[in-house]
């Protein structure tokens, strides 16, 4: 673990935050346990939270370039990133450019159907209610968010997905959807936090619409890591793949 790493402040599914010597830093390691269905199937995977964290940092780095504001500060080791602390606002900002998993199965969307404009969709971070979908209505009455800080938060989200949507597409993947989180810096700006890895994210190759996503682990698949080892090769330059030693994937 790295120096700065002080002490734990809260410990979730898949990441751990800890405190920094900097209030206003947290650093996030990367775990390598995976769950699926609401807790119920799990597992370990070694190199599961290097990856997720290297293709995190990537993507971040991408969303900043184009002038959204992350929580990204830089990666100190390949599963822990030093990140803005953010006071979060417990919302999963769900955004679809396919109809494809629970959509499928709660409407009437053809499978694979294009959705243009997107969907985008606000799922309450909640384990006990587990996580139950909100209107903006519920939202503001539980005083989760205001409706302008909705109203920026969506607006931001079809500029995460413009932007995420190209470069991954460049990269030879399809962003078929995407969960994310957003919190408030100590100015009270909204901005981006959590991740962006295979385990929030649907990705399918563009030629073949294969996964390579956590849809591998929930359909009890083998092969997970080495799919998000793929992610990793196809979005990190050579020079980025050196620097955090990625091993080369034999073709
Ligand atoms: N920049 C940040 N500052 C503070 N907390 C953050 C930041 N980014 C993400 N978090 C929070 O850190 C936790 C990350 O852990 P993880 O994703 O493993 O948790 P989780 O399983 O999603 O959820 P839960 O919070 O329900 O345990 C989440 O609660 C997330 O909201
Ligand atoms: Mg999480």
């Amino acid at each position: 673990m790295s120096e700065i790493v002080k002490e734990l402040l809260y410990t979730g599914k898949a990441k751990d935050v800890y405190k920094t010597g900097n209030e206003d830093e947290v650093i996030i390691k990367f775990r390598d346990d995976i769950t699926a269905l609401d807790g119920g199937r799990k597992d370990t995977l070694s190199k599961k939270g290097e990856y997720n964290a290297l293709i995190s940092a990537k993507l971040f780095e991408i969303l900043e370039e184009h002038g959204v504001s992350t929580q990204y500060i830089r990666l100190v080791e390949p599963n822990e990133m030093l990140t803005k602390s953010l006071e979060m606002i417990p919302l999963e900002v769900i955004c679809r450019n396919i109809a494809t998993g629970s959509l499928l199965r709660k409407y009437p969307f053809h499978k694979n159907q294009r959705l243009d404009p997107p969907v985008i969709q606000f799922d309450y971070k909640n384990d006990v209610y587990h996580d139950p979908m909100l209107n903006d209505s519920i939202i503001t009455a539980l005083k989760i968010a205001t409706q302008e800080e909705l109203d920026k938060i969506r607006e931001i989200t079809h500029v995460i997905n413009k932007v995420l949507y190209k470069f991954l597409n460049e990269c030879g993947l399809i962003l078929v959807d995407f969960k994310i989180e957003f919190g408030f810096d100590k100015e009270g700006n909204i901005v981006l936090g959590d991740e962006i890895s295979p385990d929030t994210t649907r990705l399918w190759d563009i030629e073949t619409h294969d996964n390579f996503d956590k849809d591998i682990f929930r359909k009890g698949e083998k092969g997970v890591v080495d799919a998000y080892h793929r992610v990793v090769d196809l979005v990190l330059t050579a020079e980025e793949k050196e620097k955090w030693n990625v091993e080369k994937i034999e073709m």
